[in-house]
């Protein structure tokens, strides 16, 4: 992988970190189905499972490598921990890969050293040496990732990334585990690596983000400005505890603000020339697609892909949408593979929505009709949170059509 990609790469770990939410279990046919979709959607990675977590999980990647991983396809990939079963395992299930990936890693915080591996810092230096040139003895495109980076010495960080990247990573992924740095730390600690690490332009600049604070996304769009150039992301935003960064958060935001990203990526600020390789009209459809294998319902004020995320309630705002929809709206729903925005009548809706919504369902009424028809929806609409197109019908054909 060339270390100075002009996109930004999109990793995503839908089928490994978020499957690891509670409750989230996928079985390999459904899996097969989420990794076609992502294909389409055109991530660059797919991280496709945790191959010696399970027979399971080897099926799952063995049959998405073979299925989805041809050369034209997506690169595919499977976690290990720095330990040579894990490895060994992972080359097994990616071997019909076309673009194989071993992604390994091992912890780097004085918390986890102590407490988790019961290791010293020379160890963990000794282990990461040998099992990332493990890794490379059976694949080219080996990954590494410090486990914990957000809360590791940046010193230690420094010496452990610099061995990688001697041992063979051509991708050194920087994970904020436990979702604890605020976006200024982590775009610093970025930074560092980049001013600090030898040969650190031999590798690509991963970064892996947790939601417990809700900044996973934040940081990560820092950490590009810093010099990262590859997002490990989910549908959705699934993941363990608070979840990962979400996919599409992360793509809409690289493509609302282009000109905002574009210098940080060499290129000129008005460039139009897409920051991803994402087919953004595939985005809802994926996002509909986890949500219903996972059963991990989306909340509807969730950013790009929840019910309320195009819909307007208040009359002030349908008014404007309906003149204009630069008004209200930074993106336009059809770009996410929505049809419409989605006027969403209630009892805060104008007179102008929902004269609008009875012309779109076929009523063109007088003013008098209509004027009759708004009074007796506004009634409705006092008792009901949404009026449906269906409640519309019935208040035209009641309302006027007997009259
Ligand atoms: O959150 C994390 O640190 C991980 C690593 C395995 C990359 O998921
Ligand atoms: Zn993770």
């Amino acid at each position: 992988m060339n270390p100075k990609p002009d996109r930004i790469i999109i990793f995503d770990t839908t089928l490994r970190d978020g499957e690891q939410c509670p409750g989230a279990t996928l079985n390999v046919d459904e899996k097969l189905l989420i990794a076609k979709q992502l294909a389409r959607l055109g991530v660059d990675i797919i991280e496709a499972g945790f191959a010696v977590a399970s027979p399971g999980d080897f099926e799952a990647v063995n049959r998405i490598a073979q299925t989805v991983g041809t050369p034209d396809g997506p690169t595919i990939c499977s976690l290990a921990r720095a330990v040579q079963k894990d490895i060994q395992t992972a080359a097994e299930a990616l071997k019909p890969a076309a673009k194989p990936r071993i992604h390994t890693f091992i912890a780097t915080s004085d918390i986890h050293l102590k407490y988790k591996l019961k290791k010293t810092r020379s160890e963990v230096l000794a282990i990461t040496e040998e099992m990332v040139a493990y890794a490379k003895s059976f694949v080219d495109d080996v990954e590494f990732s410090p486990e914990d980076a957000g809360r590791s010495d940046p010193e230690f960080l420094y010496q452990v990334l610099e061995v990688a990247i001697a041992a063979g990573a051509t991708t050194v992924n920087i994970p904020d585990t436990v979702g604890y740095t605020t976006p200024a730390e982590f775009g610093a600690i970025i930074k560092g690596i980049k001013e600090n690490v030898p040969n650190i332009d031999k590798a690509i600049i991963s970064v892996h983000g947790h939601n417990d604070l809700g900044l996973a996304v934040a940081n990560f769009l820092e950490a590009v400005k810093n010099g990262a150039r590859q997002l490990e992301c989910t549908i959705n935003g699934i993941g363990e505890r608070a979840g990962n960064a979400a996919l599409e958060e992360l793509v809409m935001a690289l493509h609302v603000r282009r000109q905002y990203y574009n210098p940080y990526l060499g290129r000129p600020v008005d460039s139009e020339a897409p920051l991803t390789n994402i087919d953004t009209q595939q985005i809802y459809k994926t996002s509909r697609l986890v949500s219903n294998l996972t059963g991990m319902l989306v909340q509807p004020n969730k950013a790009i892909v929840g019910a309320n995320a195009f819909a307007h309630e208040s009359g002030i705002h349908q008014d404007g949408v309906l003149k204009n929809k630069l008004t209200y709206e930074i993106m336009d729903a059809q770009l996410i593979g929505l049809n419409n925005n989605q006027i969403v009548l209630g009892k805060h809706s104008g007179r102008h929505a929902f004269g609008a919504r009875l012309k779109e369902l076929g009523f063109e009424l007088a003013e008098g009709d209509l004027n009759k028809a708004f009074i007796r929806f506004k009634e409705v609409a006092d008792k009901k949170k949404e009026i449906s197109d269906w409640d519309l019908e019935a208040i035209v054909n009641d309302e006027i059509q007997q009259a």
